[in-house]
């Protein structure tokens, strides 16, 4: 986890590095600090936000780095900040990721080096001012060092008197930007999209040497050349355009989004899907069972996923909590694909689920919104969710486009292995291109769920429930409630209800019930009547004109057949915000979490 940034060229780059950092805050914002390097070095940091950090200024400082942290190792403290030093003062660091030996490594220089902070980070400005003691120039010093630790990181180093940034990279995301006469440093492209959308992602073991005219990269000692890419993502996309919250922003670009998923990928007539998967066609017809690896929110996208492929690609799909994943049992891994959705690509907990799949032999497959980003480089394959780039710590627009294009990959699959029918292909294809404006009518509807969120927002907790694709929702807006408002809420399979969580249902305790196409309404509503005898305050998602006389509120669901409760997920993102603000939470940036989990 955590933000880094850096920065080479002639402009105030005290003020430059702040900005991309400001950009970088929903990746962590427990601490941040900023090192400007000249003949000396300038460094500031603060325990807290950016905002609570002063750019520093250095009128001869050409080179900036930065780091907004989420901690791992120590406090958020201002000690424990980064950018870490040496003893000398005149070599900072900033790090992503975590170095597993620095225990060890911490043990080996305390007799000579005095440690200020309990970070993991801070034996690497040490071992750097050993090599650079020894006479080595900057870049050979982190080529030494980077080869002592163990672990995932980014790095990015600079010091007093010596030319340049040095970055590294193993694992965790680093990528540069190219301007006019500058480079950028970013652990993803919105520390700097608004200065230039030409990137370089670098790869694992890459260490390059950043000075005011040249940029050399370097992996296992031997210079090497990576590729210059050229983002469509711009700065407007990456900011707020008005909204009070990035967040409510993204929430209101989803059919944009969607639009954006399934664009060029249903041919004209609308009866087949033109998807780019790479993995040969006889090895799909063949396939046993798909296991899909994923976390959080991307985990429930897996959840819908299964209903779709189950029903419709006549394939036996296992979803798994990536943390919880291990490749075993007598599967052919031949005949196994794994699917690894994550929309940052970078998902530790992913990665190595996806890693352990790939040391089994199976065949690996990701669904992803990142060009570049990790997991694109170690799948045989990668299907785009095109969902542009998403700030808020909250996954709202990526949740929606993953299970679209899922439903892609489902009629794809279908076709292939003959599993679908002309009229079913027809269902999905048409749902899936009337779900952007179906998208379009719920937010049309906000004032009426805003007024649903102030009215319940006192409520003790709240549960959701749901059947069949009502589930993977019901579970993924009580996260978005948990996450953004701090309520406890739960989803519940809308049946499972009676076998104990019914327990906890009193009239403070509102009951979200999934009812549209795809959820076996008719028989959630027994749940219902079960709730509202305990008392207990109902709202449904429907779009039937037959609203259960159970329900104290509806909020209607436009006809947009099995895409409806993705449709009914967006209602109930707009309630979770409308909660989270009646509270005034810091939305964008909600306590202990950070957009991207880049540690295991
Ligand atoms: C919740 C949320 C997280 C992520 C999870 C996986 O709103 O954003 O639960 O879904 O950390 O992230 P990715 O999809 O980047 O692998």
């Amino acid at each position: 986890m955590c933000g880094i940034t850096g920065y080479i060229g002639a402009e105030d780059t005290g003020r430059i590095v702040h900005d991309g950092l400001k950009n970088l805050e929903y990746r962590g914002y427990d601490s941040a600090g900023i090192a400007l390097a000249g003949d000396d070095l300038t460094i500031e940091k603060t325990e807290g936000e950016v905002d609570d950090l002063t750019a520093p200024h250095a009128a001869a400082a050409t080179v900036g780095i930065g780091h907004t942290r989420w901690s791992t190792h120590g406090e958020p403290t201002e000690t424990n900040a980064h950018p870490h030093t040496d003893c000398t003062g005149e070599v900072a660091v900033v790090h992503n990721g975590i170095i597993d030996n620095y225990d060890a490594l911490k043990s080996e220089l305390q007799p000579r080096h005095i440690f200020e902070s309990a970070t993991d980070t801070e034996v690497i400005p040490h071992l750097i001012e050993d090599r650079l003691a020894d006479g080595a120039s900057l870049v050979a010093a982190v080529q030494r060092t980077t080869a002592q630790l163990e672990g995932s990181f980014a790095i990015a180093v600079t010091a007093a008197g010596h030319d340049g940034i040095v970055v590294a990279r193993e694992d965790s995301p680093l990528l540069l930007g190219h301007g006019d006469e500058t480079t950028f440093i970013g652990s993803d492209a919105t520390a700097f999209i608004e200065h230039t959308n030409r990137v370089t992602y670098l790869e694992s073991g890459d260490i390059a040497h950043l000075t005011t005219d040249s940029v050399t990269i370097y992996n296992d000692g031997e210079r090497v050349t990576r590729e210059t890419e050229t983002l469509e993502w711009d700065a407007e996309a990456a900011g707020k355009s008005g909204y009070d919250h990035y967040m409510l922003k993204e929430i209101h670009e989803q059919p944009r989004a969607l639009r954006q998923a399934i664009s060029g990928r249903i041919d004209d007539l609308g009866t087949e899907v033109e998807l780019d998967v790479g993995l040969p066609e006889e090895y799909l017809h063949s396939l046993e069972e798909i296991q899909i690896i994923a976390c959080g929110t991307s985990y429930h996208a897996g959840l819908y996923a299964k209903e779709l492929l189950e029903t419709h690609a006549d394939i036996r799909v296992t979803v798994h909590i990536a943390s919880e994943y291990e490749f075993t049992g007598d599967r052919d891994p031949w005949r196994t694909l794994v699917l690894a959705i994550t929309q940052s690509g970078e998902t530790a907990d992913t990665l190595s689920a996806l890693r352990e799949a790939n040391r089994a032999g199976a065949r690996s497959l990701a669904l992803t919104n990142t060009l570049g980003s990790t997991v694109t480089r170690e799948v045989d394959d990668t299907i785009f969710i095109r969902a542009g780039p998403e700030i808020g710590v909250a996954a709202t627009k990526t949740f929606v486009s993953q299970v679209a294009t899922a439903t892609l990959l489902t009629v794809h699959l279908g076709m292939i292995r003959g599993s679908l029918t002309g009229q079913t292909v027809d269902a999905l294809l048409n749902s899936i291109q009337d779900l952007p404006g179906a998208v379009q009518q719920i937010l049309d509807q906000e004032s009426t769920i805003k007024r649903a969120a102030q009215q319940y927002a006192d409520s003790d907790a709240f549960f959701y429930i749901g059947r069949q694709a009502g589930y993977p929702v019901a579970i993924e807006s009580a996260l978005k409630l948990k996450e953004i408002a701090y309520d406890h809420a739960e989803g519940f399979p809308a049946g499972e209800l009676k076998h104990g969580p019914l327990a906890l249902v009193t009239p403070d305790t509102p009951v979200i019930a999934l009812l549209t196409a795809g959820t076996n309404a008719e028989k959630t509503q027994h749940n219902i009547t079960e709730v509202a005898s305990r008392g207990a305050p109902t709202i449904g998602l429907t779009g039937s004109p037959d609203v259960d006389p159970d329900l104290d509120l509806t909020f209607e669901i436009p006809e947009c057949g099995l895409m409806e409760p993705v449709a009914a997920n967006v209602a109930l993102q707009l309630f979770a915000y409308h909660v989270a603000n009646e509270k005034e939470r810091p939305i964008d940036k909600p306590r202990n979490l950070a957009k991207s989990v880049t540690v295991e």
